[in-house]
């Protein structure tokens, strides 16, 4: 469900890339006719564009825990600089995935959803055909600290400081942080400190880094500060139904002092089930509801929120607002939290 629910986040962003398109910025050709657009978007509504796997060059190299991996030509010279740079000041750093199949994505998927579930899943692996890595742009690093290979997803955020050097001397070398930290909203995923993203020109990692936006945003596709509404699909209410959910819900959030909204999105036709009405009945304070429906909000609290219930400067994700519709076809939020 959670796969679905994701997806559905960026059905804004969809709309805004027919209008915009994916690229701000022309490569020019070189003298050897090599030439792909470092600047493509592959997201959760952009698929790997057509022919891509022809005209991308690669590298294969074997890793030091013996895994053949496979990177964009020019990525990996910019890789292997940034490599040097770090182990010139005792930070050392290896490649665990770059280019990758649709068949291997699917086998990361299938690996993923197995051991942490869906849900999960779908916050930290594309579906397969919308990596990044099937560009062969998108480098997954590891740390190898006091000898040891640092490999696990888990392990890998517990070395903040060793983050912060790569992520500065990155940029230099024409790589930007894709899944930044607080813009799941915009990019679907969570966090990623490993996933460097290659766009060759290092006027262009500076400007993003330095403004913290996403390539989404540089690529002129969101404006960081405009909420997402998401209305997703639904076999039972209208877009024009869910839209008035959406915007009742933007209404009484409006009022929730210094709140920063960032998305709001429909959860699903899952959520209106007989048990879920049985639930916002129960709770009622008079109303008998006929329908039920969920909607999932992420939001940033205050940083000074001394008269609120809500933890200060926090990132509130898939927070959860219940309305029911009485017999009269009249909506209303009867319950919100988690
Ligand atoms: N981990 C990133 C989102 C991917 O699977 O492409
Ligand atoms: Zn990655």
């Amino acid at each position: 469900m959670k796969k679905t629910k994701i997806c559905l986040i960026m059905a804004v962003l969809l709309i805004l890339s027919t209008v915009t398109g994916c690229t701000k910025k022309k490569e020019e050709k070189p003298e050897d006719g090599y030439s792909i657009n470092y600047l493509v978007l592959v997201n959760k509504l952009n698929p790997l564009p057509e022919n891509w796997e022809k005209e991308i060059r690669t590298e294969n190299f074997t890793n030091s825990v013996g895994m053949n991996v496979e990177v964009e030509t020019k990525a990996y010279q910019a890789y292997l600089q940034l490599k040097q740079e770090l182990e010139n000041e005792g930070v050392y750093i290896d490649l665990d995935s770059a280019r990758r199949s649709i068949e291997e994505q699917q086998q990361i998927m299938d690996e993923f959803s197995e051991e942490y579930g869906a849900d999960y899943a779908a916050k930290v692996v594309a579906k397969p055909g919308y990596s990044e890595h099937h560009t062969g742009l998108a480098l997954d690093l590891y740390l190898i600290v006091d000898g040891k290979d640092i490999t696990l997803n888990e392990d890998l955020v517990q070395y903040p400081e060793i983050w912060q050097k790569i992520h500065e001397k990155m940029t230099k070398y024409g790589f930007i942080l894709h899944y930044i930290d607080g813009k799941e909203h915009i990019t679907g995923y969570a966090y990623e400190p490993w996933h460097l993203r290659y766009v060759d020109d290092p006027e262009i990692p500076k400007e993003i880094m330095d403004k913290g936006i996403t390539l989404e945003s540089y690529l002129g596709m969101v404006n960081e500060t405009d909420p997402v509404i998401d209305l997703g699909t639904s076999a039972i209410y209208s877009e024009d139904e869910l839209r008035e959910m959406a915007i009742l819900i933007k209404c009484t959030f409006a009022a929730w002092k210094d709140c920063e909204l960032h998305s709001i999105r429909y959860a699903g036709d899952e959520a209106s089930s007989e048990e879920n009405l049985k639930w916002i009945n129960s709770i009622s304070t008079g109303t008998e509801y006929v329908k039920v429906v969920e909607f999932l909000m992420d939001f940033h609290s205050p940083k000074n929120n001394e008269n609120s219930a809500l933890e200060a400067d926090h990132e509130y994700t898939d927070y959860q607002w219940w309305l029911g519709r009485d017999a009269e076809g009249s909506w209303e939020i009867v319950s919100f939290g988690y």
